[in-house]
């Protein structure tokens, strides 16, 4: 019986070979791939309007309105949801430049106005260390039996004002998608960031008017919204020529393969941190 299993478990590692070789024949000829398509690419037609419409449901059902927003806070913006197709290219470009970076560990991502949870949930696949700020108590409530009810990270959820908030440091990816209404509030928050995020960190700021946009010698922009701390615009384009040549296959969104990778492990693993997958 045993023997069994182990001529299995052999069997199904080499029939992998034809993925493994073309896996790894992709990485000798890598493609040069931008860091984020063009608008249209992920914002138009029937499968990015499908995605969003589906993620529109999440995002209701993790914060129903009825209940939230009665609660508003008057600076606030309400839980307005960036889409997840755009999302989800921003997470991707964000990951690519983290392998770019050959981080020693795992990057901790940190939704700053979180609301119901939701993009906390759609950066998982990403960045497994997600986690949210959110300073509305009832969001902060809601939304976090919405993503205990998704077996999302324990207290992935912290309630803090974005402005007062002291542990950016500990965060490598800070996105934040316009929290606050008032400019000036605005404002407050983004130094507040940028004065304590490490050299190296992402900022992800999706909207017009984010401060430090250009010229602004505490960030430089790597790519569309995505800005790296502590860098000279040089810099952030030496490892924008980086990140643009790792690929674009992962992370991959299935793990069925994981259990029989037996001797392939660390070269599937090494192509992981190149940007292929299996
Ligand atoms: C525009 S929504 C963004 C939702 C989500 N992050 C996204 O990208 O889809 C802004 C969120 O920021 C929260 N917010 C507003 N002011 C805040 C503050 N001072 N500190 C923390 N969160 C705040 C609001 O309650 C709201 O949930």
């Amino acid at each position: 019986m045993e023997r069994r299993v182990d001529y299995n478990a052999a069997h199904r590692r080499l029939r992998l070979w034809p993925s493994i070789e073309d896996m790894v024949n992709k990485q000798v000829t890598p493609a040069r791939t931008q860091l984020m398509p063009r608008p249209a690419d992920y914002m138009e037609g029937a499968h990015n309007r499908y995605v969003n419409h589906l993620y529109s449901a999440l995002h209701t059902l993790a914060l129903p309105s009825a209940e939230a927003m009665m609660n508003l806070l008057s600076d606030a913006h309400a839980d307005i949801a960036l889409p997840a197709t755009h999302f989800e290219a921003l997470m991707h470009a964000a990951y690519r430049i983290c392998l770019a970076q050959e981080r020693s560990k795992p990057p901790r991502f940190l939704d700053v106005g979180c609301g119901g949870g939701t993009k906390i949930w759609a950066a998982l696949p990403f960045f497994p260390n997600a986690c949210g700020l959110e300073n509305n108590p009832t969001q902060v409530q809601v939304g976090a039996a919405a993503m205990a009810k998704l077996n999302a990270p324990e207290n992935c959820i912290l309630q803090a004002d974005a402005r007062c908030f002291t542990d950016y440091a500990s965060y490598d990816v800070i996105y934040f998608y316009r929290p606050l209404k008032d400019p000036v509030g605005l404002k407050d928050m983004e130094d507040t960031i940028m004065a304590q995020a490490r050299p190296g960190t992402l900022l992800i700021a999706p909207y017009l008017g984010f401060s430090a946009e250009q010229d602004d010698d505490r960030c430089a922009k790597i790519a569309p919204s995505i800005y790296v701390v502590g860098m000279a615009p040089y810099q952030a384009e030496a490892l924008r020529d980086r990140a643009e040549m790792i690929g674009t296959e992962a992370p991959s969104h299935s793990s069925s393969t994981d259990a029989s990778l037996g001797y392939w492990r660390p070269l599937v693993e090494a192509s992981r941190r190149n940007g292929y997958a299996l």
